[in-house]
């Protein structure tokens, strides 16, 4: 749990956004935990991504869900909860749902009360049997679950988002997980190690999509905080990282500036980072074998014929 308490310990004891940025960017190097990103213009510009002809990611998940839909169902079985660690876009639980035999419920965890306000809406409309119980929360941190009477749950956390933390913390995170899970399964969508050009590419789109979603960051400080950044004068940059296995994103400061944050001075120099995101990359060896160090067992496995993408299916016990 260590690694899990260094990474949490990135944000400031109330974890307000306010408070993180300030913390983070007077740290050296200055670096904002990438949580922060998804409000909701983020969120916005992140469903843009996820639409973009470079991000592979979510429209090849969304074919490895569709595919093998049948086959999941049959492993998670009749009458479970539905556990979504951070609740992502509606369209992949929608195809999990479409093909459980009576899932019980939908445990939807999200740190944006509005966010999950609006999908416990839509789903209640197309759903009238299920079970809604919307968590308002950060899953890194230790939180308790709604009871469930004898039913058996099972975790959903595709599009890679285990990518954002270091493995050995993504390590700790899926230990968390298996201890929420009461002995269910995971359901968690990975992205592998490629080219990297293809990787390049992802992150560093043609029409900007990604450094709109970068700069939000700064944007969003502004709107909320009056922090007054100039983002023209900062540059997106995202290299990808082999040795790591990584796509590392940071908002490059193109001259000496400054910046007021929570009434702190916060100074930049020309050329000077702030480290927004990790984007984690596994082989489904790799990824199995933390699985596995995270005490899950690791049974069906499920990619594309690129092997761009992976989606995973662990066990407790
Ligand atoms: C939501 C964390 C999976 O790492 O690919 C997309 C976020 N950042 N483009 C990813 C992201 C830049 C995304 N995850």
């Amino acid at each position: 749990m260590e690694a899990l308490r260094q990474e949490i310990r990135k944000s400031a004891p109330d974890n307000s956004f306010a408070a993180c940025l300030a913390d983070g960017l007077l740290r050296t190097p200055k670096e904002i935990a990438c949580k922060y990103f998804y409000d909701a213009e983020g969120s916005a510009l992140f469903d843009a991504i996820c639409a973009l002809p470079e991000y592979y990611q979510t429209r090849t998940e969304v074919a490895l869900l569709r595919r093998h839909a049948g086959e999941i169902a049959d492993l998670i079985g009749a009458d479970a909860e539905i556990v979504e660690f951070g609740a992502g876009a509606l369209r992949k639980v929608r195809i999990l749902l479409d093909a459980l035999e009576q899932p019980r419920g939908y445990t939807p965890i999200d740190i944006s009360g509005a966010y999950l306000r609006e999908v416990t809406r839509t789903l209640a409309a197309d759903y009238p049997q299920l079970a809604l119980r919307p968590v308002v929360g950060d899953f890194t941190l230790p939180m308790h679950l709604p009871g469930i009477e004898n039913g058996r749950r099972a975790g959903f956390f595709p599009g890679s988002t285990i990518g954002n933390f270091r493995p050995d913390t993504a390590m700790a995170l899926l230990r968390r997980m298996r201890e929420m899970l009461n002995g269910g399964g995971l359901l968690i969508g990975v992205d592998l190690v490629k080219d990297p050009a293809i990787l390049h590419a992802a992150y560093n789109d043609a029409a900007g999509v990604t450094a709109a979603f970068n700069k939000n960051l700064l944007a969003r400080a502004n709107r909320e905080l009056n922090a007054g950044f100039d983002l023209e004068a900062f540059a997106h940059y995202a290299p990808y990282n082999p040795k790591a296995q990584r796509i590392e994103m940071y908002l490059v400061s193109l001259k000496r500036q400054s910046a007021k944050l929570d009434g702190r001075l916060v100074e930049f120099q020309a050329g000077e980072a702030i480290h927004t995101e990790d984007s984690h990359k596994y082989t489904i060896e790799s990824f199995r074998e933390i699985a596995a160090r995270a005490g899950f067992i690791p049974r069906a496995v499920w990619t594309d014929e690129n092997r761009l993408f992976s989606l995973h299916w662990l066990e407790s016990r």
